[in-house]
């Protein structure tokens, strides 16, 4: 039997990750392997830790660098530095990845506390700040951009809630870094994880965090080897042997961050907000809604409601299946209600957002959906313009 071959043509990746990864980037990966001590890598990896501090806008005196792993190797390695037998945590949860946060925090011995939220909705301030009134917190964890629900966490108010409780403040920042406004240092948030495969366009298989001075101070004993920061530090800024780091995957961040910083922060934040309001305003057309209300919605994944009668995994097969474009399914209690559609990183563009629409609605209009035909294009072209003018 012949083997199966390598994929030939390009998804279109409008799923919660991995988002397309720009040509360059590729290319970048082809370049001859460094050995993970050599001295032309290791003036890489200083360049990344440059670069990612920009990202993060991470204070002075912060460690900004990549964990090998993908984004939950960011997750569990500042829970380890940061949650050990007893540390009092208080989780927000408000979607499968707040309930991941705190399974981690359990695992390495955390009391936690969670508080709930309603999937699809953002944790609202008032509710943290009764549950840090309720008792002793020493870490506050929560997720920025939940990307089962398509929601934004407020985490600038929480920071500043934890703090005046002198609790740090841990972040999952894996779908809004590079994609929506973040600011470690204006938001004083003390510890920071993402991931690459999303808004900062390379492959994934690295971890960037940013562990601010204010965590440094209190870390704890950490339980894990692989992921002891203070082993990480030793790696990449002193150069001790600690893990062989894949330069592959070096070169590939290292050429995101450069795309990132020759478009600007600020307006790679400003493309993912007008795509996104250009695909609601197209799917809107169609008379489809998104899940959270519209002051809490990720710019960078779109948490689409299904429409009644309409089967959500025949509509992602034929996505698939006849315009080769990838979208989520639902996770947990949304599965069969929503469709997660990605557009972060090089996956955020007009082409791409007009595609989608257009193959969107021809499918459920076959499906007996009712539709204008062409609405939906028309309607996030509109909004496109408009932006344009304004
Ligand atoms: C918010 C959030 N946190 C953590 C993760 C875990 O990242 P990874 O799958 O790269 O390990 C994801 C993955 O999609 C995520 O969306």
């Amino acid at each position: 039997m012949a083997p199966p071959t390598l994929p030939s043509t390009e998804r279109i990746l409008l799923g919660p990750g991995p988002s397309t990864i720009p040509p360059r980037v590729m290319r970048a990966m082809a370049a001859p392997v460094l050995s993970h001590l050599d001295p032309d890598l290791v003036v890489l990896l200083d360049e990344v830790r440059a670069r990612l501090a920009r990202v993060f806008k991470a204070p002075e005196g912060s460690l900004t660098i990549a964990v090998s792993g993908t984004g939950t190797s960011g997750m569990e390695a500042l829970v380890a530095n940061l949650v050990t037998q007893g540390t009092r945590v208080l989780v927000i949860v408000s979607g499968y990845f707040g309930e991941r946060l705190a399974e981690i925090c359990r695992r390495y011995g955390g009391e936690v506390r969670r508080l709930e939220v309603e999937w699809g909705r953002a944790v609202d301030p008032e509710a943290v700040r009764a549950a840090l009134a309720a008792g002793p917190v020493d870490v506050v964890a929560c997720v920025h951009a939940e990307t089962s629900t398509g929601v934004l966490n407020p985490v600038r108010e929480i920071a500043a809630l934890a703090h005046d409780h002198d609790a740090l403040v841990l972040v999952d920042a894996v779908t809004s870094l590079g994609g929506h406004p973040l600011d470690v240092s204006g938001w004083q948030l003390d510890a920071v994880y993402s991931c690459t495969q999303k808004c900062i366009g390379a492959p994934s298989g690295l971890s960037p965090i940013a562990w601010t001075p204010a965590a440094r101070a209190r870390r704890v004993d950490c339980r894990s080897f692989y992921l002891d920061v203070a082993l990480l530090e030793d790696y990449w800024l002193r150069r001790k042997y600690h893990h062989t780091l894949s330069s592959t995957l070096i070169y590939a961040l290292r050429e995101a961050l450069l795309a990132i910083d020759e478009e600007g922060l600020e307006v790679r934040w400003a493309r993912h907000e007008r795509h996104h309001a250009a695909l609601a305003r197209g799917l809107a057309a169609m008379g489809l809604d998104l899940l959270p209300p519209p002051s809490e919605r990720l710019w960078t994944l779109n948490a689409v409601s299904v429409p009644a009668g309409i089967d959500e995994a025949a509509v992602r097969r034929r996505l698939l299946q006849e315009f080769n474009i990838e979208v989520g399914a639902g996770l947990g209690p949304l599965a069969g209600k929503i469709w997660r559609v990605g557009l972060m990183g090089a996956s955020s563009t007009p082409s791409v957002l007009v595609l989608f629409l257009g193959a969107l609605e021809q499918i459920l209009r076959d499906l007996g959906h009712r539709a204008a035909q062409g609405g939906a294009v028309a309607a996030a072209g509109a909004a496109l313009a408009e932006a344009v003018r304004n």
